[in-house]
């Protein structure tokens, strides 16, 4: 099969298309083997390209194999499968149009076959076509009535959150750039603040107090008390847990990542009596049912910046690596 690989960590330069790459195979009973039709680029996909989260990476592959390359990345995907474990239940047939996500520490999307365990992986819903079938999943979340500010709002992770949000009736106010405010419009948020805007910083504090704060701009959790916004809980994405492994090892790094959280905590709990949280993407059979749900309510369309042919690979890692993303960047393999 073809497929995107890489044999050492580093650049965009380090993607090397291989031509007749190994199709995976099938190692446990309750795993299908899926043809890729498009698969989404993240920016999970540029880090762990550089390295990114390698030592505890290598050590989950380990628990498998003790082959650490080559890597092929891409945590989401549509397809067809073509072939089923033993163990897969009817829910899944030959055949079947699905989409999936494949976790971080497996062989990724971005080939013509995936492996994946059938608990990541549904029916496509017929609402979506597989471009935009590859532009969910990889984000997720009684919100009623609560007050959410979205940090990134225009974002791959972002539009997707105001949506889930606003299907779950609670009162969103999206923070973007300015070209980025018609698209976040259609999002159905209650309220837009243009935060490269100066003359726009007090609307944040005149919007909340929040409930909820969810960082999908890579602000980190220094971002909770860096403009001094009143809110319950501050939710990042972009926590340091696998950078500080990368970079002090696994014991040390760990150790960080308590000190670290702790730190953030004991901050917040004393100057607002509100706390700080660390999300991260865990694939799960309910997630992907309930993303299905509201697809087929028509609560979730996902937002398309741009569409790569296969061979475009690493354009589409490029577009990502750049950022000021207008939703997701996804590869089409019959493009
Ligand atoms: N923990 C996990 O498992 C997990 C899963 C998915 C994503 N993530 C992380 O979550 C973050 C978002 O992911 P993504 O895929 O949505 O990335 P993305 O598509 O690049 O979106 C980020 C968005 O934030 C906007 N932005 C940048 N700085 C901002 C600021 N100060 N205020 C408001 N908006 C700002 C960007 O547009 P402009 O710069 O043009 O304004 C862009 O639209 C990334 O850091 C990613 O690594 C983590």
């Amino acid at each position: 099969m073809r497929g995107w690989q890489v044999h050492s960590y580093g650049g965009i330069e380090e993607l090397q298309l291989a031509e007749n790459a190994k199709i995976p195979t099938i190692s446990n009973a309750n795993e299908v083997l899926v043809k890729v039709q498009t698969a989404g680029v993240n920016p999970i996909d540029v880090a762990m390209l550089r390295g990114y989260g390698a030592p505890i990476l290598k050590l989950a592959r380990n628990a498998t194999t003790d082959i650490e390359f080559p890597l092929t990345f891409g945590r989401e995907f549509t397809g067809v499968v073509v072939q089923k474990g033993m163990g897969v239940s009817d829910r899944l047939k030959t055949g079947q149009t699905v989409w999936g996500v494949v976790p971080l520490q497996k062989q990724g999307s971005h080939a013509e076959y995936v492996v994946v365990s059938e608990s990541t992986v549904t029916e496509l819903p017929q609402e979506l076509n597989s471009v935009e079938g590859s532009a969910v999943l990889y984000a997720e979340s009684s919100l009623r009535d609560k007050r959410v500010l979205i940090l990134g709002a225009s974002g791959s992770v972002g539009s997707l959150a105001a949506q889930i949000l606003k299907a779950e009736h609670a009162i969103v106010i999206g923070s973007c750039s300015s070209d980025a405010m018609p698209m976040v419009q259609t999002l159905g948020v209650d309220h837009i603040i243009d935060y490269t805007d100066e003359s726009s910083s007090n609307a944040f504090s005149q919007c909340g107090p929040y409930d909820l704060i969810l960082d999908c701009a890579g602000q980190g959790q220094d971002g909770a008390l860096k403009y001094g916004w009143q809110f319950k809980e501050f939710v990042t994405f972009s926590a340091p847990l696998l950078r500080n492994v990368d970079e002090h090892g696994l014991i040390f790094g760990m150790a960080k990542n308590v000190a670290d959280l702790a730190t953030a905590n004991i901050k917040t709990l004393s100057t607002k009596q509100a706390c700080v949280k660390w999300a991260y993407f865990v694939p799960s059979l309910r997630g992907i049912e309930y993303l299905k749900c509201l697809v087929e309510r028509k609560k979730l369309l996902p937002k398309i910046d741009s569409v790569y042919g296969f061979d475009e690979a690493p354009e589409a890692y490029k577009k990502v690596k750049e950022g000021h993303l207008r939703g997701k960047v996804v590869i089409d393999f019959h493009k």
